[in-house]
C-alpha cells in the first residue's frame, strides 16, 4: 500500500502550480491531480461555466468535496485551485496526510502571467483578491518564492523538502537546508535540481579551495572559482572588492549564483557580495565549519568588519539554499570543532536540551547533531528575521565572551570565550534564582568534556568595562541573555553591577 504523504501545491493564480506539479509528479513518478481539471471532468463543464451556473459557492462546495476525498489518498502530487485552501478547515484536512507548499510570485509576475490567460472567473479583480487571501496563504509553513526560478528548479526544491530537508520561512518566502553525508560528492549529478546548472561562482579561501573548492567547481557545469585569503583579518571591504573585480572579469551577471564555500568568514564576506553585486544575486551557502553549519549560514546576516569593529558593514541576504555536507568536518582542525561545539551547546541550552547528550557529539552522529542544532537557529530566526527581539537569545554567553576576546586582544578564540561566557551567564542565572546549582555544574562538566575552558584569570573590573561597551548593552544599561530554565533563554535588563561583578 502506498503510504507516502501527498504533496499539495497551492498558492495564488498565476504562480505556476500546475506546471510545477506536473514536473514534480514526473520526477517522483507519482500520480498528478490538478483539482480544477478534476472538477471540470466530474462536472462536465468548464470552471467559468460552473461559476455561471452555480456561482462561486457552488464551485467551492465541489472543491471541498474533492479535498476531503483527496486527503484520504496517498502518494499524490496535487495542484489546488488558488482559493481551495483559503479556509482554515480545508488546510487542516489537506495537511493531515500532505506536505502543503505555497508558491508565491511578485504582483508584476502574476499580472504578466494572467495577461496571457484571461479565462479565469476571478481574474478581473485579482489584486484585491490576492490581498484578501494573503493572510491565509501565510499560515502555510512551506513557502516558495518562484521569482527568478525555473519550474524545474521549483519542483526540485519541493522534492528536497519531501525528502526531509529542513526549511526556513522568511518574510518573502523561504529556503531549504539540505543536510547529509557525501552531498558534495554527488553535487555534480544534482546540479540541475539544486539550481546550480547555470553560471555560478564558488567563493572560498586558500585553505578550503584545495580541500573542497577545486573539486566543487570542477563538478558543476559552469562554475568559476574565486579564492580569497583565509582568516577574520580578511573579512573586509578589500576582500569584497577583490571578489567584485574577479566576478566582473568572469562575466558574472544578475543570473549568476554565488556559492559561499567555507566557514563563517567566507559565508559573511561572500554573502555580502551576493547581497550587493548588481543589487543582489542568488546565494547558496555551503558551510564547512561546525560553527557555520549550525549558526552563521542560516538566518541571512552577512557582512564584513571595519578597522573600528567587527561586523559594522552588513545586510540581510537570505540564501536560495544551504547545503551541509557533514563529511567536510573530517578535515576540520580540533580547535574549530570545539569552538563550533560551544555554539551547539548554546543552542542546546536555549532550545534543544537533547544537544547536551555526549552520545550526539560523536563524529558519526554529525548529521543528526547539525540537524538538531540548526533547527534551534531556524526556530529563532523565523520568529525574528531582522533581529529585533528573541534573536538576541542566540547571544547567550556572548557579551561575557566578546569582552574576553577584546581584553585578550583576540588571543582567545571566539568559541572558547563563548564557552566561558555561557558558564558565567549560567552562574548569574543561578544567583538570580532562575536555575539551580545542578544545571550550572552540568554545563561546566559539558564544557570540560568537550575540552572547552570554563574560566579565565582576568581582572573583573577590566572585564566589566569591556562588557559595558558591547553593542547589545543598551544605552549603557546592563542587558544580558540569561537562562530562565534548561531550554529557555530570557533577556534581562537593568541588572545590578554588583550581581554581574560577583560572577566575573
Ligand atoms: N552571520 C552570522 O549570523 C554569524 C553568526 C556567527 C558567526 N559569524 C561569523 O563567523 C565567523 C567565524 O566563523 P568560523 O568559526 O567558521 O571561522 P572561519 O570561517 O575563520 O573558519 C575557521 C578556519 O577553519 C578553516 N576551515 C573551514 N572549513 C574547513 C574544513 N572543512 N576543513 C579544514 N579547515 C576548514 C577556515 O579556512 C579557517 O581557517 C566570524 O567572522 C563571525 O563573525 C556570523
Amino acid at each position: 500500500m502506498n503510504t507516502q504523504n501527498n504533496i499539495v501545491i497551492t498558492g495564488f493564480m498565476g504562480t505556476g502550480k500546475t506546471t510545477v506539479g506536473e514536473i514534480l509528479a514526473r520526477k517522483l513518478n507519482r500520480r498528478f491531480v490538478d483539482m480544477d481539471v478534476e472538477i471540470e471532468a466530474r462536472a462536465g463543464f468548464t470552471i467559468p461555466q460552473i461559476f455561471r451556473r452555480h456561482g462561486e459557492d457552488g464551485f467551492r462546495e465541489m472543491e471541498r468535496r474533492l479535498i476531503r476525498e483527496l486527503a484520504l489518498r496517498h502518494g499524490l502530487v496535487i495542484a489546488t485551485g488558488g482559493g481551495a485552501l483559503v479556509a482554515d478547515d480545508m488546510r487542516e484536512v489537506m495537511g493531515r496526510h500532505g506536505l502543503i507548499i505555497c508558491l508565491n510570485a511578485s504582483k508584476e509576475e502574476i499580472r504578466a502571467r494572467l495577461a496571457q490567460n484571461r479565462d479565469r472567473p476571478l481574474a478581473a479583480d485579482w489584486e484585491s483578491l490576492l490581498d484578501a487571501r494573503q493572510s491565509a496563504y501565510a499560515q502555510i509553513s512551506h513557502q516558495i518564492m518562484t521569482s527568478g526560478k525555473t519550474p524545474t528548479e521549483i519542483a526540485a526544491e519541493i522534492a528536497l523538502l519531501d525528502d526531509g530537508a529542513l526549511y526556513v520561512r522568511t518574510p518573502d518566502g523561504g529556503y531549504p537546508i539540505i543536510i547529509g553525508s557525501g552531498l558534495l560528492r554527488t553535487i555534480g549529478q544534482d546540479a540541475e535540481a539544486l539550481g546550480l546548472a547555470r553560471h555560478v561562482v564558488v567563493v572560498t579561501n586558500e585553505t578550503v579551495a584545495p580541500l573542497y573548492g577545486e573539486r566543487l567547481a570542477a563538478a558543476l557545469p559552469r562554475a568559476d572559482l574565486i579564492i580569497v585569503p583565509d582568516g577574520e583579518a580578511h573579512k573586509t571591504l578589500d576582500t569584497v572588492r577583490q571578489i567584485y573585480d574577479e566576478m566582473l572579469t568572469r562575466g558574472a551577471d544578475r543570473a549568476t549564483t554565488l556559492i559561499a564555500l567555507g566557514g563563517g568568514v567566507i559565508g559573511d564576506t561572500a554573502g555580502y557580495v551576493a547581497a550587493t553585486y548588481m543589487r543582489g544575486i542568488p546565494l547558496v551557502q555551503i558551510p564547512t565549519t561546525l560553527l557555520s553549519m549550525v549558526d552563521s549560514s542560516v538566518g541571512g546576516k552577512v557582512g564584513v568588519d571595519l578597522p573600528q569593529g567587527k561586523n559594522l558593514i552588513g545586510a540581510f541576504k537570505q540564501p536560495r539554499s544551504v547545503i551541509i555536507d557533514t563529511d567536510v568536518l573530517e578535515t576540520l582542525p580540533p580547535l574549530q570543532w570545539r569552538c563550533g561545539m560551544a555554539e551547539v551547546i548554546k543552542h542546546g541550552l536555549i532550545g534543544q536540551p537533547a544537544l547536551l547528550e555526549p552520545d550526539l557529539w560523536q563524529p558519526e552522529e554529525a548529521p543528526r547533531l547539525v540537524r538538531q542544532a540548526v533547527q534551534v537557529k531556524i526556530d529563532v530566526v523565523e520568529v525574528d528575521p531582522y533581529e529585533v527581539g528573541i534573536r538576541a537569545h542566540l547571544n547567550l554567553g556572548h557579551t561575557f565572551g566578546h569582552a574576553i576576546e577584546k581584553a585578550t586582544q583576540y588571543g582567545m578564540p571566539h568559541g572558547e570565550a563563548v564557552a566561558i561566557g555561557i558558564v558565567k551567564a549560567a552562574r548569574l542565572s543561578r544567583n538570580l534564582g532562575f536555575i539551580n546549582d545542578d544545571l550550572v555544574a552540568r554545563i561546566q562538566t559539558i564544557m570540560w568534556h568537550i575540552g572547552l575552558p570554563t574560566d579565565i584569570a582576568l581582572d573583573s573590573h577590566r572585564w566589566y568595562a569591556a562588557m559595558s561597551t558591547d553593542k547589545k548593552w543598551q544605552a549603557g544599561k546592563p542587558r544580558l541573555i540569561l537562562l530562565r530554565a534548561l531550554g529557555e533563554a530570557t533577556i534581562v535588563e537593568g541588572l545590578r553591577r554588583e550581581d554581574i561583578m560577583a560572577v566575573l
